[in-house]
């Protein structure tokens, strides 16, 4: 074991591929479990677009979380993982008909909607089939989030949600109509927070909101307030499970929930992220003139988030306790932002070392693609190497 890393398990296994230790994400369920489960009406949805591997699926609806769904492909992945239709939320600013109609005939818990078209269309669409679709309104709660520009969702400038001063008018217009009913309302600050405070503004913002909408009677069965705690990238061995009874805590401290009211959480990548690595082979250590380079055969195709939100990994040569050395550490990818790390320390590298790239289960095996017609990553479970 070297990173906590099965390094015999993962050394004749061919390179690169994502490998989930089960233990740490069955760890992490029932860390979620015991802490959610310490209040009353709160629920949690595990967002399956941070790792849709059926594998991960499949523990996670064991664990009897419900779904948060992006897109009818999610919802149909999510279904044939075993989760409860009547646990699936359903969101997206650009939801087409006919995943509208995938929704509509899984009988999903809720459509989390985003503008007054969008619920139109689905009044529309489930009146065609007779339903009744249950609708929450994103708010865009114009709270920011300490995080990466890049993942922020909840600024007034953003594309998502619904502005606050159209909330009244949209809860107003759906009881208007036949074939939608409101539910509760939506929120979701950004991605990767790791101070509280970010979600304390938001309770408080839903806690005004929900005043305004008490003096005109209005009320809400249920308040969903995204996902977002954040991992710690730094130090994937010391925190790998993310510090959930604080993140609860914060909810049932800050915000004010009416009579009977549910609270719903769609967690992503608090669930994944630790439980996962790149697994990748070091083909050759060059020698530059200012530096040296460890260039292996995982690329930005198979991990993105370096490239994209110039993401840390932490990197660890698994196979070897030679002295350390400096390296930038590259992919083979035809692009110059094909790197996951400048100048790291690493265990003297040689060509066959297996390196890994940790805290990679949540937006890693899902963000990639076969850009240079590679082949995508094979992700693999503690069980499928024993
Ligand atoms: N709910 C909504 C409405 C969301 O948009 C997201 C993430 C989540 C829940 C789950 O958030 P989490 O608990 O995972 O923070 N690809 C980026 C992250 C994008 C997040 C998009 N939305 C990354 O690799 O950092």
């Amino acid at each position: 074991m070297k990173g906590n890393l099965p390094i015999e398990q993962l050394r004749n296994v061919e390179t690169p591929f994502y490998y989930y230790d089960t233990a740490l994400l069955r760890k992490t369920l029932d860390t979620i479990n015991t802490e959610a489960g310490k209040y009353a009406g709160f629920h949690v949805h595990y967002a399956v677009k941070a790792n849709a591997n059926p594998k991960v699926l499949d523990i996670i609806s064991k664990a009897g979380l419900g779904a948060d769904c992006v897109s009818g492909g999610e919802i149909l992945a999510a279904v044939k993982a075993g989760f409860k239709a009547d646990k699936i939320v359903y969101a997206g600013v650009g939801k087409s008909d006919k995943e509208i109609n995938i929704a509509l005939d899984a009988d999903i818990f809720c459509f989390n909607v985003e503008s007054v078209p969008e619920l139109d269309i689905i009044n529309e669409l489930a009146e065609k089939k007779n339903k009744i679709a249950r609708v929450a309104f994103r708010i865009n709660p114009n709270v920011g989030a300490h995080t990466h520009a890049n993942i922020t969702t909840g600024l007034a400038e953003n594309k998502f949600g619904i502005a606050m001063e159209d909330m009244e008018s949209i809860i107003v217009h759906a009881a208007e109509l036949k074939n939608v009913e409101f539910v509760g309302l939506h929120f979701h600050i950004g991605s990767q927070i790791l101070d509280m405070g970010d979600f304390i503004a938001l309770c408080n913002r839903i806690n005004e909101l929900q005043d305004s909408l008490e003096t005109h009677h209005i009320k809400v069965a249920n308040i969903n307030v995204g996902g977002g705690l954040g991992i710690d990238y730094e130090h994937p061995n010391r925190v790998p499970v993310p510090d959930f009874k604080e993140y609860f805590e914060t909810y049932a401290n800050h915000l004010r929930l009416r009579e009977g009211q549910q609270l719903h959480f769609e967690l992503g990548r608090s669930v994944v992220g630790q439980c996962g690595s790149l697994i990748t082979r070091v083909l050759y250590v060059k020698q530059g003139t200012a530096k040296q380079f460890a260039i292996v055969d995982a690329g930005m195709t198979d991990l993105i988030r370096p490239a994209l939100y110039q993401a840390y990994h932490k990197i660890e040569n698994i196979s070897s306790d030679e002295p350390i050395e400096s390296y930038d550490v590259v992919g083979p990818i035809c692009e110059s932002s094909d790197v996951f790390g400048k100048a790291v320390d690493l265990n003297k590298c040689h060509r066959g070392d297996i390196v890994a790239l940790r805290s990679a289960g949540a937006y890693g095996e899902i963000m990639a693609s076969q850009y240079n017609c590679r082949r995508l990553p094979e992700g693999y479970t503690t069980e499928d190497l024993c």
